[in-house]
């Protein structure tokens, strides 16, 4: 099995990788080689997805019998990049988002929710008036419409994961939480406990990606762990038994948090009080093989990751994400005084 995979160095790519090599299959990466270290065994393929002659150079190195496409976000380019890779492999996985869809986070989905309009070429600059995550979510509607309609519905997976964790994670969302419970004492916690969440593990996407690059997977698929695969208590009290540190989680109300303007996603990681955000229907994906492995192994496996020096990252722009991520020390102290002292 010959294996394209478009990035294949930093979260995913990486996780597909290394998945592909356990299963004896032969890989090649496409990226520009400025985020993170090449797998070992891999044949690199360098070059710039802004660059269509880049495209047309990759494709000289075909045949491949899948593509894993982990580095699309402007349709344009991912339409440059299917046209010219159409004629030399077999099938297609896009990683999209759930952010396709228009409902998302306020609203349940399921696989046939409605999803942003937006055309196949559109370039960069196409939906700036919806926001951060409105426009990222139309520009990844394009380009699944930019691969389905170029590869053909009979040959294109489209994959739609929610958040995903694990080791080599950079946005810093469950890192921030590991590094947090390490640091012991008072926790603040948003609660309620059990709120449901739904984060995926990247290997658990890996796998689910490999399967639909030999089989018959076609159409979208929605990729979260089921409604009620864990709490955030689960969260919490995982971070807290992986670290083995002295901390206390103290639940606080979250319509509080909201009220002094706790900044949900970034400041609290992987807190959002938005009804539909841990409310997404995979059960198409699970009917066709997906199975998600314990919060508890995902909180694991990182920490394991990160006390082993972590990091296969050499430090992009894209890395200083994890800093906007994290309550500051300080202000959590604040905080839970304020939630302590507030009857
Ligand atoms: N992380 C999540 O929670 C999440 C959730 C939902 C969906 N997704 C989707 O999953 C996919 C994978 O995300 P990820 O965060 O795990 O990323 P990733 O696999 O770590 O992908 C980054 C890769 O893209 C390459 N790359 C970046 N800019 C490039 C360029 N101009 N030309 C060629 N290659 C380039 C990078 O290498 P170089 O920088 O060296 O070029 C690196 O190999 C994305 O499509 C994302 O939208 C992620």
């Amino acid at each position: 099995m010959r294996l394209l995979i478009l990035g294949g160095t930093w979260f995913l790519g990486r996780a597909l990788g290394e998945a592909a090599f356990e299963q004896g299959w032969s890989v090649t990466t496409f990226n520009r080689g400025v985020s993170a270290f090449d797998l070992p065994g891999v044949q690199v393929i360098r070059g710039d997805r802004e660059q269509p002659g880049d495209w047309s150079r990759l494709a000289e190195h075909g045949p491949w019998d899948a593509v894993i496409d982990t580095i699309g976000y402007v349709p344009s380019q991912v339409l440059a990049g299917a046209k010219a890779l159409e004629p030399v492999m077999g099938r297609y996985v896009f990683l999209s988002s759930v952010n396709v869809y228009t409902g998302w986070p306020n609203e349940p989905l399921n696989d046939v929710s409605p999803v942003f309009d937006c055309p196949p070429d559109a370039d960069a600059d196409f939906g700036a008036d919806l926001g951060y995550a409105g426009q990222y979510g139309a520009l990844k509607a394009g380009c699944e419409r930019a691969v389905v309609e170029t590869i053909g519905t009979d040959r294109a997976t489209v994959l739609r994961p929610g958040v995903i964790l694990g080791p080599n994670e950079y946005v810093g969302r469950l890192t921030w939480w590991l590094a947090r419970a390490e640091r012991g004492g008072h926790l603040l916690a948003p609660g309620p406990p059990e709120r449901p969440i739904q984060p995926i593990d990247v290997r658990d996407v890996a796998r689910f990606a490999m399967r639909c690059a030999t089989g018959r997977q076609n159409g979208s698929f929605n990729l979260t762990a089921p409604v009620g695969h864990a709490t955030f208590a689960d969260l919490v009290s995982a971070c807290i038994d992986t670290t083995g540190a002295d901390t206390e989680p103290v639940w606080v109300d979250p319509s509080w948090l909201v009220e002094r303007g706790v900044q949900q996603w970034t400041e609290l990681p992987l807190w959002r009080t938005h009804s539909g955000v841990w409310n997404v229907d995979s059960s198409r994906a699970t009917e066709e093989g997906l199975r998600c492995r314990p919060l508890a192994t995902t909180v694991a496996d990182t920490w394991s990751w990160m006390t082993a020096g972590g990091a296969a990252v050499t430090g992009s722009g894209e890395a200083s994400r994890a800093a906007d991520h994290g309550l500051a020390t300080l202000r959590e102290l604040e905080i839970l005084r304020a939630w302590t002292m507030r009857a």
